[in-house]
């Protein structure tokens, strides 16, 4: 509640330095009609080591250990400091993927289960408009959609999601659990990859991105919704200093945390910009690869192709 509070006052004296709408919006994507409190409070349980050098295996372990101490509020608080926002970016990347019945689908960094319900539903609703359709039936049988996580407690909030929303029998959620780095699939295995707001936790994203490659077949997409870079000036200042003060004052708020959203925002920093991360997916040997930004680049999804 107080969280809302601040937030909305913070809201109201900056939305009008803030109401163009190209300040606001990139590239191909627009959502209309959002408040600046709601633009500002992206989602934000993403928390990896910052600006402090974190050595490779302590980086591991703090993920590992953050991951399992926020799982079971994990849910709460991104609706809460995202004002939702967070929904609709991961909308947005579950309809540049345009999923089919069939399709065997690997969710990367998914514990949450949020992208494969998208996914699922997606396909789901396919089924229900073609109605009694027997070929696209036997199809469907055969949608696989794997849900890995390197974090049981992050999956087990996935799965009591997936309880709740009476999918826990549905055999086309698989749940697995495994490191981005080594994954535990076969090559060409998969007709498209995701990872929402999870690479900037893996350790070495090049072995993550080359084995994006490796389990996808050709024709294969790639697909990463990921925290980004905000170039535009008034803009960038202002979500500097939500970013650096509000935030981490918000951990301390809402979760009693404060350091843990000071990783977060340092580690949104740390992550390459937009244009190098596309350069990295390319040299995993991805082909037509593009970024599109959101809310000015709060957020990107980059996507490319194995052919
Ligand atoms: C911020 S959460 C994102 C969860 C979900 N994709 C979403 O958008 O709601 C980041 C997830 O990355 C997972 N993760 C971190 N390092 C990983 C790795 N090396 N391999 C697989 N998952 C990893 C964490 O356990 C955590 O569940």
């Amino acid at each position: 509640m107080a969280l809302r509070v601040a937030t909305t006052k913070l809201g109201s004296k900056l939305l009008p330095m803030l109401s163009s709408s190209s300040l606001l919006h990139s590239h191909a994507t627009s959502f209309g009609g959002l408040s600046f409190s709601q633009i500002c409070c992206f989602a934000v349980l993403e928390i990896v080591a910052g600006f402090k050098e974190v050595r490779e295996e302590e980086k591991r372990q703090l993920v590992g250990n953050v991951f399992s101490s926020v799982a079971s509020s994990y849910d709460l608080m991104n609706d809460l400091m995202s004002g939702g926002l967070h929904r609709l970016w991961k909308d947005r990347l579950v309809s540049m993927l345009n999923p089919f019945p069939g399709m065997k689908h690997l969710d990367v960094a998914g514990g949450t289960g949020d992208v494969a319900f998208r996914i699922l539903e997606t396909v789901n609703s396919i089924k229900r408009r073609a109605l009694q359709d027997v070929l696209l039936d036997e199809l469907q049988e055969e949608t696989r959609i794997y849900i890995c996580d390197i974090n049981p407690n992050m999956l087990n909030v996935g799965k009591e999601r997936a309880l709740e929303r009476g999918l826990a029998g549905d055999k086309s959620l698989v749940w697995v659990e495994g490191d981005a780095e080594a994954l535990c699939f076969e090559d060409r295995t998969m007709d498209g990859y995701t990872i929402a707001f999870g690479i900037r936790n893996v350790t070495h994203i090049e072995k993550a991105l080359a084995e994006a490659y490796r389990v996808l077949k050709r024709g294969g997409r790639f697909l990463c919704l990921e925290l980004s870079h905000v170039e535009i000036p008034v803009f960038k200042e202002l979500y500097d200093y939500y970013s650096f003060s509000v935030i981490p004052a918000m951990g301390e708020l809402v979760a009693g945390d404060r350091s843990s959203y000071q990783y977060l925002v340092e580690s949104i920093r740390r992550f390459p910009p937009q244009e190098k991360f596309a350069s990295m997916i390319a040299d995993a040997g991805f082909q037509k690869v593009e970024y599109e930004n959101l809310v000015g680049g709060v957020v990107a999804i980059h996507s490319g192709l194995k052919i």
